[in-house]
């Protein structure tokens, strides 16, 4: 047994390192998924993925196949992707429509759309007399325990314990709220499908590099080097002197130096969630851009407008699964599908009532950056592979997070990093402490 093993897990976490076994240890895994995983708050989805009666998308939650369905008056049911009679998996494709009821492929039992029994084929000859029927919570598709939906944004809880989604989140929603007001409308809608991509390391050491603000002026250099150069040449024969956006997109890797990026500052919160501060300047004078700031203003007025672009947010992570980019429209949700493997999607938001090229734009980010065929994405799976297998080895017990080490700042129930700290590995720390208090259990 695990515990005897490792007779206390709390050993595993000090302040300032954690033990390897942590990122290694598959029944460490287990207990993560059964402590963590499969009790917090996990996002399944966007509304917006399933807008017609009967549409399913499926997703995992911890270790578990679920699927989250729009029910006939237009509420959001997330059930385990399991029929109940024997066992077998209830819809076999990523995403669909079930019609009017779901109905098992292997003896026609069906169900509503939130689960509850439909019907048995012959149920009155064939289930007289037994425990089985509408009346058995057996009989119909298990639901999770809590569903919440913020903003469009759809969260599930396998466990009936715990705080509500509101209170989990915490200061982390102002995720949703900045990349939802954004639009014009006031809300976003997804952008169908996905980037999927399985990373061979641990969950954690992805979270980990999230808010990260140290590595991407070394791990990213080269990619911004090279974008930097073509950019100069483009500005040098372009008439107005600039190169397109894109270029900038990626030559900031290279420009903001991290000396830069210290100046930006964490914001660490209760649950493991943080804040990464600063803005990635994408607020140019172009004409797009000023048509959408009219639009803007138009719907919000011009004092709101100036509160809702001027949030000052490069990225909130939401621990343990998700890493929003709010300005940008775009989310990275982690499923751990084992000890060393690692499922990330990337979703895409477009914001409702916002003009093409504004969209354009926060698209052409999310693939010059986020996407599988980046050499951005590329070089981080390269680092987190190479970790996962020093982890692996006995060439040291300890993952260090020491850096700015005693220059938090402690306020109203938050650690900030203090000015010129941005690069603090105080996100690490947090989301370590938050990851020992839940495996206390
Ligand atoms: S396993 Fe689903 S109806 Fe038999
Ligand atoms: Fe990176």
């Amino acid at each position: 047994m695990l515990q005897e093993r490792i007779a206390d897990l709390s050993k595993c976490v000090e302040p300032d390192r954690v033990r390897r076994e942590v990122y290694t240890d598959a029944q460490i895994f287990e207990l993560e998924m059964q402590r963590i995983h499969e009790r917090v708050w996990i996002y399944c989805g966007h509304s917006s993925q399933i807008p017609r009666t009967g549409d399913y998308y499926t997703m995992q939650i911890g270790r578990q196949p679920m699927l989250m369905v729009r029910n006939s008056d237009g509420k959001i049911s997330v059930l385990y992707n399991r029929c109940p009679h024997r066992g077998n998996m209830m819809v076999g494709d990523r995403h669909g429509n079930s019609g009017e009821f779901f109905r098992c492929s292997y003896h026609s039992w069906t169900f509503h759309h939130d689960g509850r029994l439909k019907n048995i084929p012959m149920m009155d000859s064939g289930y007289s007399g037994t425990r089985y029927g509408h009346d058995n919570p057996d009989c119909s598709m298990k639901r999770a325990a809590r569903v919440e939906n913020y903003r469009g944004f759809v969260f599930a809880s396998l466990s009936h314990q715990g705080p509500g989604l509101l209170e989990f989140l915490g200061e982390s929603k102002v995720a949703f709220d900045d990349m939802c007001d954004r639009a014009p409308e006031g809300e976003v809608e997804v952008v169908p499908n996905c980037f999927r991509i399985i990373q061979h390391s641990n969950w954690k050491i992805f979270l980990e590099n999230q808010l990260d603000a140290l590595h991407p002026s070394v791990v990213h250099q080269s990619t911004g080097r090279a974008a930097h150069e073509v950019e100069k040449q483009i500005a040098k024969k372009a008439k107005k002197g600039e190169a397109p956006l894109s270029y900038h997109m990626l030559s900031a890797f290279a420009t903001v130096t991290i000396d830069k990026w210290d100046a930006f500052q964490t914001l660490n919160y209760p649950h493991g969630h943080c804040i990464l501060t600063g803005y990635m300047g994408l607020r140019p004078q172009d004409p797009d851009t000023l048509a959408y700031d009219k639009i803007m203003i138009k719907a919000y007025g011009k004092k709101r407008f100036e509160e809702i672009v001027g949030v000052n947010i490069h990225h909130v992570l939401i621990y343990p699964g998700l890493s929003v980019q709010s300005p940008l429209q775009q989310l990275r949700a982690i499923r751990p599908l084992g000890v060393d493997r690692t499922l990330t999607e990337i979703w895409h938001f477009r914001l409702k009532g916002a003009p093409e090229p504004i969209y354009r734009r926060s698209l052409a980010y999310y693939n010059l950056v986020n996407s599988p065929s980046t050499l951005v994405n590329a070089d981080d799976l390269e680092n987190f592979w190479k970790c996962h297998q020093g982890l692996s080895c006995d060439g040291g017990d300890w993952v260090t997070f020491g850096r700015h080490l005693g220059r938090d700042i402690e306020k109203d129930g938050r650690v900030e990093t203090a000015p010129n700290c941005g690069t603090s590995e105080a996100p690490m720390r947090n989301q370590m402490k938050a990851w020992a208090e839940y495996m206390r259990g």
